[in-house]
Protein backbone atom coordinates (compact mmCIF):
# COMPACT_ATOMS: atom_id res chain seq x y z
CA UNK A 1 0.00 0.00 0.00
CA UNK A 2 1.01 3.43 -0.45
CA UNK A 3 0.15 5.40 2.67
CA UNK A 4 0.61 9.59 3.16
CA UNK A 5 1.30 9.76 6.61
CA UNK A 6 0.67 13.66 7.54
CA UNK A 7 3.09 14.82 10.81
CA UNK A 8 4.70 12.40 9.83
CA UNK A 9 7.82 13.49 11.14
CA UNK A 10 6.78 13.58 14.23
CA UNK A 11 6.61 11.70 17.46
CA UNK A 12 3.69 9.29 16.92
CA UNK A 13 4.34 9.43 13.03
CA UNK A 14 7.97 8.91 12.96
CA UNK A 15 7.08 5.23 14.49
CA UNK A 16 4.53 4.65 12.36
CA UNK A 17 6.46 4.95 9.53
CA UNK A 18 9.24 2.58 10.36
CA UNK A 19 6.15 -0.19 11.12
CA UNK A 20 4.82 1.11 7.53
CA UNK A 21 8.11 0.83 6.20
CA UNK A 22 8.87 -2.65 7.63
CA UNK A 23 5.65 -3.74 6.61
CA UNK A 24 6.42 -3.12 3.08
CA UNK A 25 4.59 0.00 2.67
CA UNK A 26 5.34 2.37 0.64
CA UNK A 27 5.10 5.93 2.57
CA UNK A 28 4.91 9.68 1.88
CA UNK A 29 5.32 12.00 3.97
CA UNK A 30 3.46 15.80 4.49
CA UNK A 31 4.68 17.85 7.42
CA UNK A 32 5.37 21.41 8.09
CA UNK A 33 8.63 20.56 10.66
CA UNK A 34 6.57 22.98 13.10
CA UNK A 35 7.14 20.52 16.01
CA UNK A 36 9.62 17.98 14.04
CA UNK A 37 12.92 18.33 12.80
CA UNK A 38 14.01 17.07 8.87
CA UNK A 39 16.30 14.89 10.07
CA UNK A 40 13.92 12.55 11.49
CA UNK A 41 13.89 11.50 7.84
CA UNK A 42 17.21 10.00 7.74
CA UNK A 43 17.01 8.06 10.91
CA UNK A 44 13.94 6.26 9.89
CA UNK A 45 15.81 4.99 7.17
CA UNK A 46 18.94 4.44 9.42
CA UNK A 47 16.14 2.07 10.99
CA UNK A 48 14.21 0.83 8.00
CA UNK A 49 17.13 0.79 5.74
CA UNK A 50 14.05 2.30 3.16
CA UNK A 51 13.57 5.84 1.82
CA UNK A 52 10.41 8.20 2.20
CA UNK A 53 8.89 10.52 0.12
CA UNK A 54 9.23 13.71 1.95
CA UNK A 55 6.99 17.22 1.21
CA UNK A 56 7.70 19.64 3.47
CA UNK A 57 4.69 21.90 3.59
CA UNK A 58 1.31 22.64 5.36
CA UNK A 59 -1.93 20.42 5.46
CA UNK A 60 -4.13 24.15 5.50
CA UNK A 61 -2.29 24.51 1.78
CA UNK A 62 -5.02 22.69 -0.50
CA UNK A 63 -2.77 23.12 -4.27
CA UNK A 64 -0.06 21.06 -2.49
CA UNK A 65 -2.31 18.12 -1.33
CA UNK A 66 -3.95 18.30 -5.17
CA UNK A 67 -0.32 18.57 -6.16
CA UNK A 68 0.63 15.19 -3.36
CA UNK A 69 -2.53 13.23 -4.68
CA UNK A 70 -2.17 14.02 -8.55
CA UNK A 71 2.08 12.98 -8.27
CA UNK A 72 1.29 9.88 -5.97
CA UNK A 73 -0.80 7.12 -6.03
CA UNK A 74 -1.98 7.56 -2.60
CA UNK A 75 -4.61 4.10 -1.35
CA UNK A 76 -4.56 5.16 2.20
CA UNK A 77 -4.08 8.43 4.68
CA UNK A 78 -2.76 8.69 8.56
CA UNK A 79 -3.61 11.96 9.62
CA UNK A 80 -1.02 13.09 12.91
CA UNK A 81 -0.65 16.74 12.00
CA UNK A 82 -1.95 18.69 15.09
CA UNK A 83 -0.94 20.63 17.46
CA UNK A 84 -0.82 18.74 20.58
CA UNK A 85 -0.31 21.28 23.91
CA UNK A 86 -3.41 21.62 26.02
CA UNK A 87 -2.28 24.10 27.92
CA UNK A 88 -1.25 26.46 24.82
CA UNK A 89 -4.56 25.45 23.34
CA UNK A 90 -6.32 27.15 25.62
CA UNK A 91 -4.01 30.56 25.15
CA UNK A 92 -4.61 29.91 21.32
CA UNK A 93 -7.87 28.83 20.49
CA UNK A 94 -7.92 30.24 16.43
CA UNK A 95 -4.47 28.41 15.98
CA UNK A 96 -5.56 25.26 17.58
CA UNK A 97 -9.40 24.80 15.54
CA UNK A 98 -7.47 26.40 12.54
CA UNK A 99 -4.46 23.55 12.84
CA UNK A 100 -6.84 20.51 14.29
CA UNK A 101 -9.61 21.15 12.59
CA UNK A 102 -9.71 23.32 9.51
CA UNK A 103 -6.28 21.27 8.12
CA UNK A 104 -8.65 18.14 7.99
CA UNK A 105 -11.00 19.39 6.28
CA UNK A 106 -8.78 20.34 3.11
CA UNK A 107 -7.29 17.13 3.37
CA UNK A 108 -10.92 15.27 3.85
CA UNK A 109 -12.04 17.34 0.31
CA UNK A 110 -8.55 16.41 -1.54
CA UNK A 111 -9.03 12.81 -0.65
CA UNK A 112 -12.88 13.15 -1.91
CA UNK A 113 -11.97 14.83 -5.20
CA UNK A 114 -9.04 11.60 -6.44
CA UNK A 115 -10.70 8.94 -4.46
CA UNK A 116 -8.88 8.20 -2.06
CA UNK A 117 -11.58 7.11 1.12
CA UNK A 118 -9.41 5.36 3.59
CA UNK A 119 -7.92 7.44 6.50
CA UNK A 120 -6.66 6.63 10.37
CA UNK A 121 -7.32 9.55 12.57
CA UNK A 122 -5.28 10.17 15.69
CA UNK A 123 -7.59 11.06 18.10
CA UNK A 124 -7.54 11.08 22.01
CA UNK A 125 -8.59 9.64 25.29
CA UNK A 126 -9.09 13.14 26.26
CA UNK A 127 -12.39 12.98 24.38
CA UNK A 128 -14.18 10.99 26.80
CA UNK A 129 -13.49 14.11 29.28
CA UNK A 130 -13.60 13.22 32.94
CA UNK A 131 -14.69 9.54 32.35
CA UNK A 132 -17.60 8.13 34.57
CA UNK A 133 -15.74 4.79 35.64
CA UNK A 134 -12.64 3.27 34.30
CA UNK A 135 -11.42 0.97 32.49
CA UNK A 136 -13.49 3.19 29.67
CA UNK A 137 -14.97 1.51 26.67
CA UNK A 138 -15.51 3.19 22.88
CA UNK A 139 -19.24 3.54 23.93
CA UNK A 140 -18.87 5.41 26.95
CA UNK A 141 -19.87 8.82 26.75
CA UNK A 142 -17.87 11.64 24.98
CA UNK A 143 -17.62 15.64 26.03
CA UNK A 144 -17.39 18.25 28.48
CA UNK A 145 -13.94 18.36 27.17
CA UNK A 146 -11.84 20.53 29.24
CA UNK A 147 -9.83 22.70 26.57
CA UNK A 148 -9.72 23.54 22.77
CA UNK A 149 -7.51 20.85 22.18
CA UNK A 150 -9.37 17.86 23.45
CA UNK A 151 -12.14 19.52 21.68
CA UNK A 152 -11.05 19.99 18.06
CA UNK A 153 -10.51 16.26 18.53
CA UNK A 154 -14.04 15.82 19.50
CA UNK A 155 -15.26 17.97 16.59
CA UNK A 156 -13.10 15.94 14.16
CA UNK A 157 -14.32 12.75 15.70
CA UNK A 158 -17.68 14.49 14.37
CA UNK A 159 -16.94 15.56 11.02
CA UNK A 160 -15.70 11.82 9.78
CA UNK A 161 -19.09 10.46 11.48
CA UNK A 162 -20.73 12.94 9.16
CA UNK A 163 -18.71 12.36 6.34
CA UNK A 164 -19.50 8.28 6.96
CA UNK A 165 -22.93 9.12 6.96
CA UNK A 166 -23.32 11.33 3.65
CA UNK A 167 -21.33 8.45 1.82
CA UNK A 168 -21.08 4.75 3.48
CA UNK A 169 -18.10 3.93 0.81
CA UNK A 170 -15.10 5.71 3.03
CA UNK A 171 -13.30 3.73 5.68
CA UNK A 172 -12.57 5.60 8.32
CA UNK A 173 -10.65 4.39 11.55
CA UNK A 174 -10.88 6.51 14.43
CA UNK A 175 -7.74 5.50 16.63
CA UNK A 176 -8.47 7.18 20.48
CA UNK A 177 -4.77 7.12 22.41
CA UNK A 178 -3.99 6.38 25.73
CA UNK A 179 -0.70 8.41 27.41
CA UNK A 180 1.77 7.35 24.65
CA UNK A 181 5.22 7.01 25.83
CA UNK A 182 8.85 5.67 25.20
CA UNK A 183 10.65 5.60 22.09
CA UNK A 184 12.63 2.90 19.80
CA UNK A 185 14.68 0.96 20.87
CA UNK A 186 17.49 1.85 18.60
CA UNK A 187 17.61 5.47 20.52
CA UNK A 188 17.32 7.03 17.02
CA UNK A 189 13.62 8.27 17.02
CA UNK A 190 11.63 9.60 20.08
CA UNK A 191 9.95 12.76 21.76
CA UNK A 192 11.91 15.97 21.76
CA UNK A 193 9.78 18.65 23.76
CA UNK A 194 10.87 22.03 23.15
CA UNK A 195 11.93 23.79 26.30
CA UNK A 196 10.20 22.35 29.79
CA UNK A 197 7.67 19.32 28.80
CA UNK A 198 4.48 19.96 29.92
CA UNK A 199 3.85 16.08 30.01
CA UNK A 200 5.21 13.58 32.79
CA UNK A 201 7.61 10.78 30.79
CA UNK A 202 9.54 13.44 28.95
CA UNK A 203 10.22 15.56 32.36
CA UNK A 204 11.21 12.77 34.57
CA UNK A 205 13.22 11.47 32.14
CA UNK A 206 15.09 15.06 31.75
CA UNK A 207 15.34 15.10 35.54
CA UNK A 208 17.11 12.02 35.51
CA UNK A 209 19.75 13.01 32.91
CA UNK A 210 19.99 16.56 34.91
CA UNK A 211 18.60 19.18 32.92
CA UNK A 212 15.69 19.65 35.15
CA UNK A 213 16.23 19.58 39.12
CA UNK A 214 13.11 17.98 40.12
CA UNK A 215 9.56 16.91 39.22
CA UNK A 216 6.35 18.56 40.56
CA UNK A 217 3.98 15.64 41.62
CA UNK A 218 0.53 17.07 40.82
CA UNK A 219 -1.30 16.24 43.88
CA UNK A 220 -1.41 13.18 46.02
CA UNK A 221 -4.58 13.57 47.42
CA UNK A 222 -6.75 11.86 44.24
CA UNK A 223 -8.86 8.71 45.40
CA UNK A 224 -6.01 6.19 43.99
CA UNK A 225 -4.03 3.45 45.33
CA UNK A 226 -1.49 6.40 46.53
CA UNK A 227 -3.29 9.43 46.14
CA UNK A 228 -1.30 10.84 42.71
CA UNK A 229 -2.58 10.11 38.89
CA UNK A 230 -3.67 7.16 37.40
CA UNK A 231 -2.94 6.63 33.69
CA UNK A 232 -2.58 4.18 30.84
CA UNK A 233 0.63 4.67 29.45
CA UNK A 234 1.26 2.73 26.17
CA UNK A 235 4.85 2.07 24.78
CA UNK A 236 4.96 4.48 21.28
CA UNK A 237 6.20 1.36 19.25
CA UNK A 238 3.18 -0.78 20.31
CA UNK A 239 0.61 2.02 19.46
CA UNK A 240 2.37 2.25 15.42
CA UNK A 241 1.94 -1.33 15.39
CA UNK A 242 -2.13 -0.23 16.26
CA UNK A 243 -2.04 2.26 13.09
CA UNK A 244 -0.82 -1.07 10.56
CA UNK A 245 -3.75 -3.27 12.16
CA UNK A 246 -6.27 -0.39 11.69
CA UNK A 247 -5.25 -0.14 8.39
CA UNK A 248 -5.36 -4.21 7.55
CA UNK A 249 -8.57 -3.94 9.08
CA UNK A 250 -10.35 -0.93 6.76
CA UNK A 251 -8.42 -2.73 3.68
CA UNK A 252 -9.96 -6.51 4.63
CA UNK A 253 -13.65 -4.69 5.47
CA UNK A 254 -15.95 -3.49 2.67
CA UNK A 255 -16.17 -0.02 4.13
CA UNK A 256 -17.29 1.51 7.89
CA UNK A 257 -16.07 3.72 10.77
CA UNK A 258 -14.37 2.10 13.31
CA UNK A 259 -13.19 3.82 16.72
CA UNK A 260 -10.85 1.95 18.77
CA UNK A 261 -9.32 2.59 22.04
CA UNK A 262 -5.49 2.08 21.77
CA UNK A 263 -4.42 1.70 25.09
CA UNK A 264 -2.28 -1.01 27.35
CA UNK A 265 -6.11 -1.06 29.63
CA UNK A 266 -3.30 -0.91 33.02
CA UNK A 267 -3.12 2.05 35.29
CA UNK A 268 -0.04 3.41 36.52
CA UNK A 269 0.45 6.57 39.08
CA UNK A 270 2.46 9.18 38.69
CA UNK A 271 4.78 7.40 41.92
CA UNK A 272 4.71 3.79 40.25
CA UNK A 273 6.01 5.48 37.04
CA UNK A 274 8.87 7.67 39.08
CA UNK A 275 9.90 3.93 41.24
CA UNK A 276 9.76 1.62 37.56
CA UNK A 277 11.65 4.66 35.96
CA UNK A 278 14.39 4.88 38.72
CA UNK A 279 14.79 0.97 39.31
CA UNK A 280 15.62 0.19 35.56
CA UNK A 281 17.78 3.14 34.75
CA UNK A 282 19.44 3.20 37.96
CA UNK A 283 19.19 6.58 38.63
CA UNK A 284 17.78 9.31 40.88
CA UNK A 285 14.53 10.93 39.92
CA UNK A 286 14.06 14.11 42.30
CA UNK A 287 10.31 14.96 42.85
CA UNK A 288 8.08 17.36 45.18
CA UNK A 289 4.63 17.03 45.93
CA UNK A 290 3.25 20.15 44.94
CA UNK A 291 -1.15 21.39 44.23
CA UNK A 292 -2.93 19.53 42.11
CA UNK A 293 -3.18 20.76 38.05
CA UNK A 294 -5.98 22.34 37.09
CA UNK A 295 -8.18 20.26 34.97
CA UNK A 296 -6.36 17.20 35.70
CA UNK A 297 -8.18 14.04 36.56
CA UNK A 298 -7.88 11.30 38.58
CA UNK A 299 -7.55 8.26 36.78
CA UNK A 300 -8.14 6.95 32.97
CA UNK A 301 -7.16 3.91 31.80
CA UNK A 302 -8.70 2.41 28.41
CA UNK A 303 -11.00 -1.28 28.06
CA UNK A 304 -8.74 -2.07 24.97
CA UNK A 305 -10.45 -5.34 24.13
CA UNK A 306 -12.49 -4.12 21.15
CA UNK A 307 -8.85 -3.88 19.70
CA UNK A 308 -8.03 -6.91 20.56
CA UNK A 309 -10.58 -8.78 19.03
CA UNK A 310 -11.25 -6.89 15.95
CA UNK A 311 -8.26 -5.45 14.86
CA UNK A 312 -6.22 -8.56 16.35
CA UNK A 313 -4.06 -5.85 18.14
CA UNK A 314 -2.70 -5.70 21.76
CA UNK A 315 -0.15 -3.80 23.67
CA UNK A 316 3.03 -6.33 24.03
CA UNK A 317 5.84 -3.71 25.92
CA UNK A 318 5.93 -3.43 29.83
CA UNK A 319 6.25 -0.20 31.79
CA UNK A 320 10.18 -1.03 32.01
CA UNK A 321 10.25 -1.45 28.61
CA UNK A 322 8.62 2.16 28.25
CA UNK A 323 10.95 4.03 30.68
CA UNK A 324 13.90 2.39 29.64
CA UNK A 325 13.89 3.04 25.98
CA UNK A 326 12.65 7.05 26.91
CA UNK A 327 15.70 7.67 28.89
CA UNK A 328 17.94 5.49 26.47
CA UNK A 329 16.47 8.47 23.91
CA UNK A 330 17.11 11.14 26.48
CA UNK A 331 20.70 10.01 26.85
CA UNK A 332 21.84 9.43 23.42
CA UNK A 333 20.68 12.66 22.20
CA UNK A 334 21.62 14.66 24.80
CA UNK A 335 23.43 17.53 23.67
P1 LIG B 1 3.94 15.76 17.21
O1 LIG B 1 3.79 17.21 17.45
O2 LIG B 1 5.22 15.12 17.56
O3 LIG B 1 3.61 15.42 15.69
C1 LIG B 1 2.75 16.18 14.89
C2 LIG B 1 3.46 16.42 13.58
O4 LIG B 1 2.61 17.15 12.70
C3 LIG B 1 4.74 17.27 13.73
O5 LIG B 1 5.76 16.66 13.00
C4 LIG B 1 4.37 18.63 13.13
O6 LIG B 1 5.49 19.26 12.56
C5 LIG B 1 3.32 18.22 12.11
N1 LIG B 1 2.30 19.24 11.82
C6 LIG B 1 1.54 19.93 12.69
N2 LIG B 1 0.67 20.72 12.02
C7 LIG B 1 0.88 20.52 10.70
C8 LIG B 1 0.30 21.03 9.52
N3 LIG B 1 -0.67 21.95 9.55
N4 LIG B 1 0.75 20.58 8.33
C9 LIG B 1 1.75 19.66 8.27
N5 LIG B 1 2.33 19.14 9.36
C10 LIG B 1 1.90 19.56 10.56
O7 LIG B 1 2.72 15.04 17.96
P2 LIG B 1 2.46 13.50 18.24
O8 LIG B 1 2.59 13.28 19.69
O9 LIG B 1 3.22 12.68 17.29
O10 LIG B 1 0.91 13.43 17.91
C11 LIG B 1 0.43 13.01 16.66
C12 LIG B 1 -1.07 13.05 16.67
O11 LIG B 1 -1.56 12.23 17.73
C13 LIG B 1 -1.67 14.42 16.91
O12 LIG B 1 -2.85 14.55 16.14
C14 LIG B 1 -2.01 14.40 18.37
O13 LIG B 1 -3.06 15.28 18.68
C15 LIG B 1 -2.45 12.96 18.55
N6 LIG B 1 -2.33 12.49 19.94
C16 LIG B 1 -1.13 12.58 20.56
C17 LIG B 1 -1.01 12.15 21.88
C18 LIG B 1 0.30 12.24 22.62
O14 LIG B 1 0.31 12.15 23.83
N7 LIG B 1 1.43 12.42 21.95
C19 LIG B 1 -2.12 11.62 22.54
C20 LIG B 1 -3.33 11.53 21.86
C21 LIG B 1 -3.41 11.98 20.54
C1 LIG C 1 -2.19 14.84 28.63
C2 LIG C 1 -3.18 15.79 28.04
C3 LIG C 1 -4.22 15.01 27.25
C4 LIG C 1 -3.56 14.12 26.21
C5 LIG C 1 -2.59 13.19 26.95
C6 LIG C 1 -1.90 12.28 25.99
C7 LIG C 1 -3.15 17.58 29.71
C8 LIG C 1 -3.93 18.30 30.76
N1 LIG C 1 -3.78 16.56 29.11
O1 LIG C 1 -2.87 14.04 29.54
O2 LIG C 1 -5.11 15.90 26.60
O3 LIG C 1 -4.53 13.36 25.53
O4 LIG C 1 -1.64 14.00 27.65
O5 LIG C 1 -0.60 12.04 26.30
O6 LIG C 1 -2.02 17.92 29.40
N2 LIG C 1 2.08 14.99 36.08
C9 LIG C 1 2.85 15.39 37.16
N3 LIG C 1 3.89 16.23 36.94
C10 LIG C 1 4.22 16.69 35.69
C11 LIG C 1 3.45 16.28 34.59
C12 LIG C 1 2.37 15.42 34.83
O7 LIG C 1 2.58 15.00 38.30
O8 LIG C 1 5.17 17.48 35.56
C13 LIG C 1 0.97 14.02 36.29
C14 LIG C 1 -0.38 14.54 35.89
O9 LIG C 1 -1.02 15.20 36.94
C15 LIG C 1 -1.09 13.23 35.50
C16 LIG C 1 0.04 12.35 34.95
O10 LIG C 1 1.24 12.91 35.49
O11 LIG C 1 -1.63 12.61 36.63
C17 LIG C 1 0.14 12.34 33.45
O12 LIG C 1 0.21 13.67 32.96
P1 LIG C 1 0.50 14.01 31.42
O13 LIG C 1 1.70 13.27 30.96
O14 LIG C 1 0.52 15.50 31.28
O15 LIG C 1 -0.74 13.37 30.67
P2 LIG C 1 -2.32 13.61 30.90
O16 LIG C 1 -2.57 14.69 31.86
O17 LIG C 1 -2.92 12.28 31.16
Amino acid sequence: MKVLVTGGLGYIGSHTCVELLQENNEVVVLDNLSNAKVEVKDKIKQITNKDIKFYLGDMIDEELLDKIFTEEKIDAVIDFAAYKAVGESVQKPIEYYTNNVSTVLVLLKQMKKHNVKRIVFSSSATVYGDPEHVPIKETDKTGNTTNPYGTSKLFVEQILKDLYKSDNTWDIAILRYFNPIGAHPSGLIGEAPNGIPANLMPYIAKVASGELECLSVFGNDYPTKDGTGVRDYIHVVDLAKGHIKALDKLQKEKSGLYIYNLGTGTGYSVLDLVTTFEKVNNVKVNYKIVERRPGDIAECFADPTKAKEELNWQATLSIEDMCRDAYHFIIKNKK
